[in-house]
């Protein structure tokens, strides 16, 4: 729960620690300095008015003022935001009659944007509506576009053009950075108070150009996957998208959000399942992908892809080989592309879900995805995978084929000859994993019998099997590189990753810091999210290249797809189109 004031948001857990100048500190931090000196005696009112000026605050929040927020980057990160909003379930379109956005380069604004396209539903779903939540769930977006590079904006939002949100800030990406920079990941976040909610508040505090999450935020779907067809899921419940935007939106709505989908991002609906996560996170989705959920952009020296690893999952099958083939066709060509003389980029960066190699006891590997895919950052030479799916975080040490080289805590590595660092970045909030299989170099060094990966039965990547039907057999990869474990640090703990990276010029050293971060936590959750201990680190090191001839690898094909405040809603109707399935019956009208 949180505690609303006038003013913002402040967790209960926080609160009995909290001195009243360090709540005004909090809110201030949090909801924008403008917003909060509005307040006036907040510091003194807070002390003096004790429980009659706090009130807890439910999941619906459409009465209150316009929030939460969230921000994504448009086609190109460094001159185009996506600012989306939502006024939350149990309401209808006529909750926002006159959606638009106020934006400039200080408080006082200038410019006024239209949210064009107005509210965006949730698609009517074609199974069994238990909550009765489902298709009135309203979301909000609008792209800016035309910004200068690395600048930082102030943006207000409203649903009807009278009542504005507080005054919040957002900095554009830089175009050649040339200083240290930081991104931060996460991934398996949910909606629990005590640990998702913090750990946003541990990324605020990293002041991160952006967040890349490794998908499953909400759990909106459950424990219940996307069944063939439809059909019952009465386990579905969206308006656990309103209490995940309450608790990430006070850093999201600053700090680009930039997520892939996990297994719960397939959520009852239909075909793949990911009408919902279009529609509430519109980003410049690559559909020559063959799905819609892919993606990849540039920052800096580095490449981002986000990838759907459910296009490939041994473990869990409903979209297994939805793409054809396809998402990894383009997968290899990005990879190839970002890796030509000229691209401007040393480091890639890979994100999807489901693990290629962590030792956990839950979930573990997935094989299938292993088989496919890892020949392919071989052979490109990924520096780093990020992914979640495990509730803990694990690195493995850097892979190459079936060869590892040992990388404890601490290490500089050399991709280029050691190959890809795996790690899992999985405690964003849910619930965690806590035992291991097998033996680690660091953290939680012990765990039992040797560890395991989910498998298909035959190879799809051949075009036979594939049929979603896993077991957990003993890692046969284990077995070929004659290792025992690859986990090099291990521990099931709430946390989440900060990377720095120093750029260098063409042939000097440029460095990728990744650090994990493990806030101080008991059983039952995240106790300070203030000066996070550094549990485990790596550093990749590679030689700089030339920089970037022009155009920058990536930015034309995805300029196609930027069309418009609806891009979610209309980039999967597009997508359903090519798929053959005509007019999309399912998206629903956009009213
Ligand atoms: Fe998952």
């Amino acid at each position: 729960m949180v505690m609303e004031t006038p003013y913002g948001e402040i967790p209960d857990r926080f609160v009995p620690d909290m001195r009243p100048q360090e709540m005004h500190d909090y809110l201030r931090k949090r909801y924008g300095r403008r917003t909060v000196l509005k307040g006036g005696m907040l510091a003194a009112a807070a002390s003096l008015a004790g429980p009659l000026f706090w009130k807890q605050s439910g999941s619906a929040f459409a009465a209150g003022p316009t929030a939460p927020q969230w921000i994504s980057y448009g086609p190109d990160p460094t001159t185009s935001m996506y600012l989306n909003w939502s006024v939350g379930s149990y309401n209808t379109p006529a909750s926002a009659p006159s959606p638009q956005v106020r934006w400039g380069t200080t408080s006082g604004y200038g410019s006024t944007q239209a949210a064009s396209g107005g509210t965006v539903p949730v698609p009517a779903p074609p199974w069994t509506d238990t909550a009765g939540d489902a298709d009135d769930t309203v979301y909000l977006n609008t792209l800016l576009t035309g910004l200068t590079p690395g600048t930082t904006y102030h943006y207000s939002v409203s649903s009807d053009g009278v009542n504005w949100s507080s005054d919040v800030t957002f900095t554009t990406g830089q175009a050649n950075p040339t200083s240290p920079w930081t991104f931060a990941v996460t991934g398996d976040e949910a909606t629990n108070s005590a640990t998702t909610l913090p750990i946003a508040e541990v990324i605020a505090g990293i002041n991160p150009e952006f967040t890349i999450i490794a998908g499953d935020l909400s759990y909106a779907s459950g424990g219940v996957l996307l069944p063939a067809g439809g059909g019952a899921q009465p386990s579905f419940t969206p308006s656990a998208w309103d209490t995940y935007f309450q608790y990430v939106g006070p850093t999201a709505q600053s700090i680009p959000w930039l997520p892939g989908v996990g297994n719960h991002e397939m959520e009852p609906l239909t075909d793949d399942g990911y009408a919902g996560f279009v529609t509430r996170f519109p980003q410049p989705y690559d559909l020559t992908s063959g799905s819609p959920v892919v993606r990849d952009f540039t920052f800096g020296n580095v490449a981002f892809l986000q990838l759907d690893g459910n296009d490939l999952s041994a473990e869990i099958s409903p979209n297994v080989g939805y793409t054809g083939g396809a998402q990894t066709t383009w997968l290899r060509n990005k990879l190839a592309g970002y890796r030509a003389a000229g691209s401007g980029i040393d480091f890639i960066v890979v994100s999807f879900h489901n693990c290629m190699f962590c030792s956990n006891q839950t979930h573990g590997s997935d094989g299938g995805i292993r088989t496919v895919w890892q020949p392919i950052f071989d052979e490109y030479n990924v520096d780093v995978v990020f992914n979640g799916h495990v509730h803990a975080y694990e690195r493995a040490h850097p892979i190459s084929g079936t060869t590892v080289t040992l990388a404890p805590t601490g290490s500089t590595v050399e991709p280029l000859t050691a190959g890809t660092t795996y790690i899992c970045a999985g405690g964003g909030g849910q619930s965690l994993y806590t035992t291991w299989y097998g033996t680690s170099s660091g953290g939680t060094t012990a765990g039992t019998g040797s560890a395991k990966a989910w498998e298909f039965p035959t190879d799809p990547a051949s075009g036979t099997g594939g049929s979603g039907t896993a077991s957990d057999p003993t890692d046969p990869w284990l077995a070929a590189a004659g290792v025992g474990s690859f986990s090099a640090y291990r521990q099931a703990v709430w946390s989440c990753l900060q990377v720095t990276v120093t750029p260098a010029p063409e042939g000097g050293t440029t460095t990728m810091l990744i650090q994990a971060l493990d806030p101080t936590q008991n059983a039952g959750g995240v106790t300070s999210y203030a000066n996070p201990t550094v549990m485990d680190n790596v550093t990749l090191s590679r030689t700089a290249g030339p920089p970037a001839v022009t155009p920058e690898v990536g930015s034309t094909d995805t300029l196609l797809l930027a069309g418009g405040a609806v891009l979610g809603a209309g980039a999967y109707a597009l997508h359903r189109q090519r798929r053959g399935h005509g007019t999309p019956d399912a998206v629903g009208p956009l009213n």
